[in-house]
């Protein structure tokens, strides 16, 4: 058995943000839109007009102050609201292979390796491009990578459970150095028409290389345990899938894009998190005080606040528990790997710290890192 380490890891940034107040502008034209054109059935009792978004709203439930996307324009004019993302020729690279190249390459880079170093691509993510061939095997070429590659989807948790897949594996032998990635156009599977959800995602890609300990060739993070965990529900769900794709698809359902029930999600995910991370570290005999840092799944301020003020048993310092969901928005399974990617360079040698992920299914997955 070998001992596994995080070695490189890399965000891929996408150029274009949206603010709060760009989105409620858009939103609302959108729904000016709609109620004229409904006007009669409105007038009439028929259907509700649509109400107006705040950005103080979307502020104060949620933490989110703008989001990254592929593409601005598409979701800001008010009679598409959704991202222009043509499907590209077969023969060119996809879009999530190309976002998820930029993190892996900034990965490679810190761990000194080279694509060809890599034998195992983990693409593990909310939704993908396509049903296959994997788009974890197009970003095994991209690279120049060998080995084996293979697509996961996780939902939020996707992340977390890639790297369990990935460190057991590489502790196993059967990988020698494994890049999970985490490319998420959430843009495209969000309905930005709904005002109860239209502000939560946002788009970004993440990569984290898994390595021998012993073969690092500088700083890393040996991945001392993982855990996951699942308990069926459906308050997160998205339906689409290749038994939809006949004229179902054509009558704009709104079941085919993410849906969720967010208050019974916030209420019982909240402590089927808390309680995860506890035992986890109980059964690892790690305390609350050994614990430098979390990096959480972003979906929701208060809700990170709540789980890390559970777990550590006080309000979190300041950096303990870092958040970037205002900055990007809640990126699916991206989101914990950001907050670890661009929070852990300060952590000093022995220093230990929890990834967390968490989301449909529901799932949770917990990876507990300590610096060496
Ligand atoms: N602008 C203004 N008002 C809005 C609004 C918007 N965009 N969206 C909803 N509202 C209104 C609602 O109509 C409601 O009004 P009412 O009280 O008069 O009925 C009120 O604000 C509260 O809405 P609600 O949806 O209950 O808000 P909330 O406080 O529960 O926050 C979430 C919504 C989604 C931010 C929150 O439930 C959440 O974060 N849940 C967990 C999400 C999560 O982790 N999901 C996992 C995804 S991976």
């Amino acid at each position: 058995m070998y001992q596994p380490a995080i070695t490189g890891h890399g965000v891929f940034t996408p150029e274009q943000t949206i603010t709060n107040d760009e989105l409620v502008v858009a939103f609302n034209a959108y729904a000016d839109l709609w109620n004229a054109e409904h006007a009669a059935q409105i007038a009439a009792g028929e259907v509700d007009a649509m109400a107006h978004s705040s950005s103080d709203f979307i502020l104060n439930a949620s933490g989110i102050e703008q989001r990254f996307v592929m593409d601005k324009e598409g979701v800001l004019d008010p009679a598409r609201m959704y991202p222009r993302l043509p499907a590209r020729p077969d023969d060119a690279p996809g879009i999530m292979a190309e976002m998820a190249l930029d993190a892996a390459t900034k990965a490679l880079t810190m761990a000194d390796r080279n694509g060809e170093d890599v034998d195992l691509v983990i693409c593990a993510a909310s939704n993908h491009e396509r049903a296959y061939p994997a788009i974890a095997i197009e970003i095994q070429q991209l690279l120049g990578a060998g080995g084996f590659a293979f697509d996961m989807n996780v939902a939020c948790s996707s992340a977390t459970f890639g790297i369990q897949a990935a460190a057991d594996m590489v502790r196993a032998g059967s990988a020698r150095r494994a890049l999970v990635v985490c490319p998420e156009i959430c843009s495209g599977h969000l309905e930005w028409r709904d005002r109860d959800c239209h502000f939560i995602f946002g788009d970004v890609a993440t990569a984290v290389l898994i390595e021998r300990s012993d073969d690092a060739q500088g700083d890393r993070f040996d991945i001392i345990s993982t855990r996951c965990a699942t308990q069926f529900s459906n308050n997160i769900r998205n339906n689409n899938g290749f038994l939809r794709r006949t004229h179902d698809q054509m009558e704009d359902r709104r079941d085919m894009q993410f849906m969720q029930n967010g208050r019974k999600v916030f209420k019982e995910v909240l402590p089927m998190v808390s309680a995860h991370i506890a035992d986890h570290m109980q059964a690892m005999g790690w305390q609350a005080d050994d614990l430098k840092r979390l990096w959480l799944h972003q979906a929701n301020k208060t809700m990170n606040d709540f789980i890390g003020k559970k777990v550590l048993g006080r309000v979190p310092e300041p950096g303990e528990q870092p958040n970037i969901l205002q900055d990007y928005a809640n990126t699916s399974s991206a989101g914990s790997i950001i907050a670890f990617s661009k929070n852990s360079g300060d952590l000093a040698m022995g220093d230990r710290g929890v990834i967390c992920s968490f989301g449909a299914g529901y799932s949770v997955g917990s990876v507990l890192i300590e610096r060496q």
